[in-house]
């Protein structure tokens, strides 16, 4: 069975938490620099789910905007625009909702009771039995089964709320905008209000950046702790990568001592034979005389190990992980002998560097590269 897809959260929100106002028209929280980031987050994945309530408030459009994205898109063999996904439990739909359109394939995951209600979406959507009540668990595994390993949730509060509660989530990407909806808010306006409380592991804070005048977070989420949601980050990161039918397509993180993320890099993000840790590495030192102190107390975390023989380049991951003075490697895939018969994490070991493997995060990172090692184990 594929592993479930990894799930990103995504909005907007007012400085005071509010999704939306009260209002029967959209309160717009993002400028136009916000939504140019939310397009290209959209053209990174497989699928965008929003709630049926977001269907019928906001009939929005889930489409790709730039069509150089789109064109990225065409050249990794992926259809122009991601899977539309909603759920319903009551098949209130109108199939005349932009939702509906054509242009990207349209899946409805619908409450066993209502699906004869919801049989007027049945030409415009793949309409599914998802089980009564709506098993969120079901729809993830028939979306890894559909193909869907990076899905994209845009909303509404319901359904935000609903996937971190239940654990669901492996990053929430919160953009909060520079006003207060203000006191007292409307009582109708929907929030980030959690239907259940939700476990106490705060999230980790991957990043903080200025888009325009919105202030972005992006936290990572999911069980394991900061080492565990670091590596899932890197698998996702190795999704980047330019296709290659001979070399491996590999993410990797580079995290301070206090947890920030110094640098990231995937395979051939620069140059053809770039290899995920090099990238990360050069980024880190460009501009400055000597490898950067904080890499003294850092952890690499790499969906696939630091290689430790190489065709493409004479100086190996390894070499440049030792070199750096990093002190501690997480990885989750073993090297299988494709290419090289590289030993990285033995090598690493032998040279004082701490190694930590997540067999439970192999698949993902292998899944990756189903290409050239195949779907099997
Ligand atoms: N600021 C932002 O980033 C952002 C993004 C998206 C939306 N929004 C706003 O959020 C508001 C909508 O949020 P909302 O919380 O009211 O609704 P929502 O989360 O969009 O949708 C809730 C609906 O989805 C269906 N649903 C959700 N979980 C389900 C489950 N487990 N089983 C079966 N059906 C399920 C139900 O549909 P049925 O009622 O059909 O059964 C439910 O009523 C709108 O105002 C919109 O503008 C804001």
């Amino acid at each position: 069975m594929p592993p479930r897809p990894y799930v990103l959260l995504s909005c907007a929100t007012s400085a005071d938490g509010y999704l939306d106002d009260a209002s029967p028209e959209r309160l717009i929280l993002s400028g136009p620099a916000d939504l140019d980031r939310v397009d290209e987050v959209r053209a990174g994945c497989d699928a965008i789910l929003v709630g049926a309530q977001t269907v019928r408030a906001d009939n929005p459009r889930l489409l790709i905007r730039d069509p150089r994205r789109i064109a990225r898109r065409a050249a990794r063999g992926l259809p122009a625009h991601p899977a539309r996904v909603t759920l319903t439990a009551t098949g209130d739909l109108d199939p005349g909702a932009r939702f509906f359109a054509p242009g990207a394939l349209r899946l409805v995951y619908c409450a066993t009771p209502a699906l004869s209600l919801a049989a007027k979406i049945k030409d415009s959507a793949v309409l599914i039995d998802a089980g009564d009540p709506v098993s969120a668990d079901f729809m993830l595994q028939d979306l890894a089964e559909r193909g869907v390993a990076r899905l994209l949730v845009e909303g509404g509060a319901r359904v935000l709320g609903d996937f971190l509660a239940a654990g669901r989530a492996d990053e929430l990407n919160l953009a909060v905008a520079p006003f207060f909806l203000g006191d007292p808010a409307p009582a109708t306006a929907p929030r980030l209000n959690l239907p259940a409380p939700i476990p106490a592991s705060p999230m980790t804070l991957a990043e903080t950046r200025r888009v325009g005048e919105v202030a972005l977070l992006r936290y990572l989420l999911g069980p394991g702790g900061p080492d565990h949601r670091f590596l899932r980050w890197a698998v996702e990161l190795s999704r980047l990568c330019p296709p290659s039918d001979s070399a491996f397509s590999v993410g990797a993180v580079i995290v301070g001592e206090d947890g920030e993320v110094l640098a990231t890099g995937f395979s051939r993000e620069q140059e053809d034979h770039d290899h995920a840790e090099e990238v990360a590495l050069r980024k880190l030192a460009q501009g400055k005389p000597g490898p950067d102190p904080r890499l003294r107390h850092a952890t690499l975390y790499s969906s696939l190990v630091p290689c430790g023989a190489r065709a493409s380049r004479p100086v190996t991951c390894v070499a440049h992980v030792v070199a750096a003075g990093i002190p501690r490697v997480v990885f989750a895939w073993r090297e299988p002998r494709l290419f090289t018969d590289g030993e990285g994490a033995e090598q690493l070991r032998a040279a004082g560097v701490a190694v930590t493997e997540v067999p439970e995060l192999a698949e993902r990172a292998r899944a990756v590269n189903a290409h050239l090692v195949g779907t099997g184990a």
